[in-house]
């Protein structure tokens, strides 16, 4: 079924292809999966690997296919659950045999306008990051090639592999299908998007929390800064005085990156509680009440993080602002799931 349904995208691309050159003046026709919005940048897309029907199809299929971890257990999506703007609720998230995860599981969407990923900003490319949960021992425990082994026996895989990528399935296709299809995923459709694109007006509690976010009492927007709602660079937000967890020192052994973690989207925040590197805040209240409070004394901490007094009225407007963020079209887009 599945692979009939491709064909007929295929078939669709062809036919689009052939019509464009009658129409030149129709731009919209592109596919789905090739639309990033007009309003942000542009997205990295690596040029050997741009995307295509057959290409996302795969990626997508061995997102939520637990047959990429050791005992065919769990896939990507137990713990990058789409409707929790693929991220989870839980603090940490067990691997396979329960084993303990170490980090609290990011959202994903706007991955294609990263520099680089992982908590601790140490990874180029997407293509890369997939062998880190396919090899880590408290995530699949697998091994990459063996699972392409396994793949080549399946007529489906087989087939959308050499379609996609003129191979049989192996490391080169498992990981660019993957990174091709998580670049699909775009969050630009929130009650905050809305309004800056004019379809619709902000409610004063939003419009108050929303200049109390761009503030130079607060200073939230210059570090999550539009239209991302991160600049994607490692900080110290003064979250602790000690880190069990070094951050980016664990990648650059320089001690001024020790307690550095990558800065989180504020897109879906809404959606993912608990919060920070190790979910050790629970609600979007206690992460407003840790800013207030200035945070610990780190020497690393960036000098932004400085403490300020909010009524509770203007707290309450924060976070509606906050929650204004959540993109229901996101979490429910029928393309993302299998
Ligand atoms: C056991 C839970 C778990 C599974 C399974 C898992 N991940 Fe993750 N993922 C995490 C955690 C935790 C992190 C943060 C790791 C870090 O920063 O060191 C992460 C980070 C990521 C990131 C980086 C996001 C960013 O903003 O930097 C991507 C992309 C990602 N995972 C994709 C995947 C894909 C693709 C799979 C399947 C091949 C997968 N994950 C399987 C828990 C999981
Ligand atoms: C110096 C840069 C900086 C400033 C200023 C800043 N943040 Fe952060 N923020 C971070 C970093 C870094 C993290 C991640 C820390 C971690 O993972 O331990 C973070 C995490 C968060 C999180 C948790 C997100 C998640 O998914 O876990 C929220 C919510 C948040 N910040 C909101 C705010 C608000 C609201 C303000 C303004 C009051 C603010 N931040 C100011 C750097 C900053």
């Amino acid at each position: 079924m599945k692979y009939a349904g491709l064909k007929l995208v295929l078939l669709g691309a062809l036919l689009w292809t052939a019509c464009k050159k009658d129409n030149p003046q129709k731009v919209d026709d592109r596919p789905w999966y090739s639309v990033y919005p007009d309003d942000f940048p542009s997205p990295i897309i690596p040029g050997e690997n741009q995307p295509n029907a057959a290409r996302i199809e795969l990626g997508k299929a061995l997102f939520y296919d637990p047959i990429l971890s050791i005992d065919s257990s769990i896939s990507c999506a137990s713990c990058h659950v789409p409707s929790l703007a693929f991220a989870d609720n839980a603090a940490t998230t067990p691997g396979v045999f329960q084993r303990p995860g170490t980090r609290n599981v990011p959202s994903l969407f706007n991955l294609a306008y990263q520099p680089h990923y992982l908590r601790e900003a140490s990874l180029p490319t997407l293509e890369m990051q997939i062998l880190v949960p396919i090899q880590e021992h408290n995530e699949f425990a697998h091994n990459i090639v063996d699972i392409g082994v396994t793949l080549s026996k399946i007529p489906f895989y087989d087939s959308l592999s050499r379609l996609a990528y003129g191979q049989e399935p192996g490391p080169y296709s498992i990981t660019r299908s993957i990174a091709a299809f998580e670049r699909t995923l775009i969050s630009a459709n929130s009650a905050y998007d809305q309004a800056r694109r004019g379809q619709r007006i902000r409610s004063s509690a939003e419009e108050k929390g929303y200049q109390l976010f761009l503030s130079d009492r607060l200073n939230c927007a210059k570090c999550h800064s539009e239209p991302f709602f991160t600049n994607f660079q490692p900080e110290n937000n003064g979250l602790y005085m000690t880190y069990k967890d070094p951050g980016r020192f664990r990648f650059s052994k320089l001690s001024e990156d020790s307690g550095s973690f990558k800065i989180p989207s504020l897109r879906n925040v809404a959606l993912t509680p608990p919060y920070m590197h190790d979910g050790s805040i629970r609600t979007l209240n206690e992460v407003i009440d840790f800013y207030a409070s200035g945070g610990a004394n780190n020497p690393n901490k960036n000098p932004l993080i400085q403490g300020f007094t909010l009524s509770p009225e203007e707290k309450s407007d924060l976070i509606i602002f906050l929650q204004s963020l959540s993109d229901s079209s996101f979490v429910k887009n029928p393309n993302y799931r299998p």
